[in-house]
């Protein structure tokens, strides 16, 4: 059972912190975070104002993908806890409110789990064989992508043992499951009772657009998987009451919108194309990118609702960007080569906006204001840096940091036995990055992300609204309307680097009196003519729009 009252769309009022517990807090001083460690944390998420927790993977793993390389799907990795310590973590979260997703990493294993194992010596032809998808020729299903590019050239790799080649999206250590094979099927729907068994509010279906292959397809979205998906639905929905699932599909919008079904797939889905986009508005200083991304979006189903996001543990990824913007965002936010993986950047929010305070104020603004349920990273509350020195993408999952004291108060032991290295760089050292000490200043980026948190709690439009782009009399400047049964909520924000002017296109609305939402000052009523707003460089503005 699901220990927390509440709709049961309550994930379309959510604000999401993406935890790494094993960078998070440590409890026992042998260097990694753990559960325990997060639960001495949950005080300070729930009075940040978040209202759900994702948790990277948990599961036991030789942890060659940070977990997302399962041997275990119904454990607890050793290093995080034990299963009570799950179980205590979720009941410590609820008791404050707070919903817990977890990780369904369903497209593939470790190849350390025991079905790959059974699977790699079972003759050609055994059942055992099919969990995993074999081949005698790597030249099938030439038309997928290669995924971790830096890394892989291939999507098959030989396995002495079967005598035979296992396809894999990722990592050649991570062998896909070949969901053709009823038990593999059966198998899911069992780990997602598990987890739901033991209270968890939200699975994040990992890597989901390439559950199935096909000859002649780019292998993804195909109507097999969406198949799958409705079924998978169907079960939860059969056995378990305000339980969500978010699709991790790094798609086109159109694309991306087909994980919803017809409100009978996904509940959420990340919305990957806009992500690229704020960083390219904001670097461009128009809103373009945004608008034309949003054009494309199609209306979702209405019990679904888009997940948004600025920074990840991944890579910032440039999959949904053209060859040429690709370009344009490496260019602008990776000239140091090091931060290019794949096709992203190994970068954190705060120094892929040069620590820029209006910049990171602004990202922050619109995550939290667009249609959608934001989720936050852990650390870029209080604008914690990245180290480049660190492989593949573990730059940007270094502890976090609690206070200027030893490790930054993560953990008590040895600097050499922590799972990363702190962040040291003297741009963003830890000694000055951290809670406590931005607690301690009113003016802190942690304390202003607070308000701004407690400000978008009181309006349901925020998660619920429509929303309807303004004409702001500038290309730099993006406008728009939430609205939800009698709440409205303007946005305004000045995307250039200069004061500007924003005639603000309200006449739908005139009679309306906006009122600033952090200090609560009345500003003169709509009128007929366009209404004249100032804002200073990259400055914004949240109103209510009160009134007729
Ligand atoms: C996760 C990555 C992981 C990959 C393979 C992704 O979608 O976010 O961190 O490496 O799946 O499981």
């Amino acid at each position: 059972m699901s220990g927390l009252s509440g709709p049961p769309d309550w994930y379309k009022d959510a604000v999401v912190y993406e935890v790494g517990v094993r960078s998070f807090c440590d409890s026992d001083g042998d260097g990694y975070g753990d559960l325990k460690g997060l639960v001495s944390k949950l005080d300070y998420l729930a009075d940040l104002g978040v209202t759900a927790l994702w948790l990277l993977p948990l599961c036991p793993s030789p942890m060659r993908d940070d977990g997302y390389d399962i041997a275990d799907y119904k454990g607890i990795h050793p290093q995080v806890g034990t299963l009570d310590d799950f179980r205590a973590l979720i009941e410590a979260a609820h008791a404050r409110g707070l919903r817990v997703i977890t990780e369904l990493v369903l497209n593939h294993t470790s190849d350390q789990h025991p079905w790959f194992q059974r699977a790699r010596r079972a003759p050609k032809g055994h059942p055992d064989r099919d969990w995993y998808v074999w081949s005698d020729d790597p030249e099938r299903y030439k038309g997928a992508r290669v995924i971790f590019q830096d890394f892989e050239k291939t999507n098959w790799t030989w396995d002495a043992d079967a005598k035979a080649y296992y396809w894999h999206r990722f990592y050649h250590h991570q062998p896909d499951l070949n969901f053709e094979h009823a038990p593999v099927r059966e198998a899911i729907l069992d780990v997602v009772d598990h987890w739901f068994g033991l209270g968890v509010d939200g699975l994040r279906l990992d890597a989901v657009p390439y559950l199935y292959e096909r000859e002649g397809t780019s292998s993804e979205n195909l109507p097999e998987t969406h198949a799958f998906l409705k079924t998978l639905r169907a079960h939860v929905d059969a056995k378990w009451t305000g339980r969500m699932l978010l699709a991790e599909a790094n798609q086109w919008p159109e694309d991306a919108v087909k994980y919803f079904g017809d409100g009978d797939e996904c509940h959420m889905a990340f919305h990957f194309p806009l992500m690229p986009r704020l960083f390219m508005a904001m670097r461009r200083e128009e809103r373009r990118p945004i608008a034309e991304i949003m054009a494309r979006t199609p209306a979702i189903p209405d019990n679904c609702q888009w997940a948004l996001f600025l920074r990840n543990h991944d890579e910032l990824t440039l999959e949904m960007v053209t060859d040429e913007e690709r370009d344009y965002l490496w260019r602008e936010y990776a000239k140091d080569p090091k931060a290019r993986l794949n096709l992203g950047i190994r970068r954190r929010l705060a120094p892929l906006l040069d620590g820029d305070r209006r910049r990171m104020e602004m990202m922050t603004a619109m995550l939290l204001s667009l249609p959608g349920t934001p989720v936050l990273y852990y650390g870029d509350e209080i604008g914690m840096g990245d180290n480049l020195g660190l492989g593949d993408r573990n730059g940007v999952r270094t502890p976090m940091q609690w206070s200027p004291d030893r490790n930054a108060g993560f953990s008590t032991a040895d600097a050499s036995k922590l799972v990363q290295p702190l962040v040291t760089d003297p741009a963003y050292h830890w000694q000055t990055f951290n809670v406590e000490l931005q607690k301690a200043n009113e003016s802190s980026f942690l304390n202003w992300t607070r308000r701004l948190l407690r400000l978008r709690a009181r309006h349901p439009a925020f998660g619920r609204g429509s929303v309807t782009f303004v004409d702001a009399g500038t290309y730099h400047a993006l406008a728009f309307v939430r609205e939800f049964e009698g709440d409205r909520v303007l946005v305004a924000c000045n995307l250039s680097r200069f004061t500007r002017p924003l005639p603000l296109d309200l006449s739908r609305w005139k009679g309306a009196t906006p009122v600033e939402l952090f200090g609560g000052v009345r500003f003169p009523p709509v009128a007929d003519d366009r209404y004249q707003l100032t804002l200073g460089p990259r400055g914004f503005c949240w109103f209510a729009l009160e009134g007729p």
